[in-house]
């Protein structure tokens, strides 16, 4: 027998659809849908599972109905849902940490040292044909060896990052809400205030969720408070800092790099970002790696077919 009518709005990868095609009466839609598509195909659901494209309001649960008991959002961010609205009708929520922690944290190391060495500008020349030969001052980049890094959250995915560091000889602050005893005496970071975490860090990395309180975290003010040659890592989300600010910072020389995977408007990016000197960009590609994703869609999977069965939830966040 059926568990019940799953809706995957957009898309989910075989090793969380099999799961549920034997299971479940599955509803796909596709990468293309428009709202008001989406809106239409999850009428009478029992279970959706979004991605962080998919805004889950009010009016995309009234388009669910009354008979919607999960939402299994593709992603570890929540910043798409209405948290609220789904805890006054009755209906979880989960998300999908862990399974790709590890890969957004290598994400943040490639794009700390691809920033660091300005690769992207240093290919486009080699590829543009303008490579006169060997040239001791040119090409020129920062190492993160005897540098200090200062990670902004120190969650699951700020403290894998500190791990992957450890190789690197660098010293290491960091601020969270929370003290973060086991990465102290683990990883030797230090607790700092954001303030003085900028003020001192040469390399930078964000790994905070996106909540109203840390929308432009960093802007005009905070960015005035890093070195001129500090590199500035983000792979949480894009909401998380001022582009036009940044962009700013950055031609004016006043910040060293950056490096980015996410982005305020996605998938538009800001044409001042674009056009900014020594930026490393990548277009949301944290968690995508073979491994991080079917085990993101399994997971998705797990929750739905947990919640159907009136088991309790692998990763519950409503
Ligand atoms: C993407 C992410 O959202 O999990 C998150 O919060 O930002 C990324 O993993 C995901 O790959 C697409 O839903």
């Amino acid at each position: 027998m059926s568990l019940g009518r799953v809706v995957v709005p957009r898309e989910l990868l075989p090793a969380g659809l099999a799961l549920l095609e034997d299971r479940c009466e599955l509803v796909r839609g596709s990468l293309e849908l428009t709202r008001e598509e989406i809106l239409a195909l999850v009428a009478g659901a029992d279970a959706v599972a979004p991605d962080l494209t998919v805004r889950v309001d009010d009016r995309f649960l009234d388009a669910a109905g009354p008979d919607l008991k999960v939402v299994a959002n593709f992603a570890v961010g929540y910043d798409n849902i209405d948290l609220d609205a789904c805890r006054g009708r009755g209906v979880a929520v989960t998300n999908t940490p862990d399974v790709l922690t590890n890969a957004t944290a290598e994400l943040a190391l490639t794009l700390a040292l691809s920033a660091a060495r300005d690769l992207p500008a240093a290919e486009r020349k080699l590829r543009a044909g303008e490579w006169q030969g060997w040239d001791p001052a040119e090409y020129r980049g920062f190492e993160l060896a005897g540098s200090t890094v200062g990670i902004v959250g120190m969650g699951r995915i700020g403290s894998r990052f500190a791990e992957l560091l450890a190789g690197f000889g660098v010293d290491l602050l960091y601020s969270s809400r929370r003290r973060k005893p086991q990465e102290e005496d683990r990883l030797g970071a230090r607790r700092a205030g954001l303030e003085e975490l900028l003020s001192k860090s040469d390399l930078v990395s964000l790994h905070l969720p996106a909540s109203p309180e840390n929308r432009h975290l960093i802007n005009a003010r905070t960015l005035a408070l890093m070195k001129p040659t500090a590199i500035l890592v983000n792979t949480g989300r894009g909401m998380l800092v001022d582009s036009v600010a940044l962009a700013g910072a950055l031609e004016a020389g006043r910040l060293g790099a950056a490096g980015l995977d996410v982005f305020e408007h996605e998938p538009e990016v800001a044409p001042e970002l674009l056009a900014a000197p020594r930026t490393s960009l990548s277009p949301h590609i944290g968690s995508a790696t073979y491994r991080a994703r079917d085990l993101m869609s399994g997971l998705v999977a797990r929750n739905v077919i947990a919640a159907l069965s009136g088991e309790e939830l692998l990763t519950r966040v409503v």
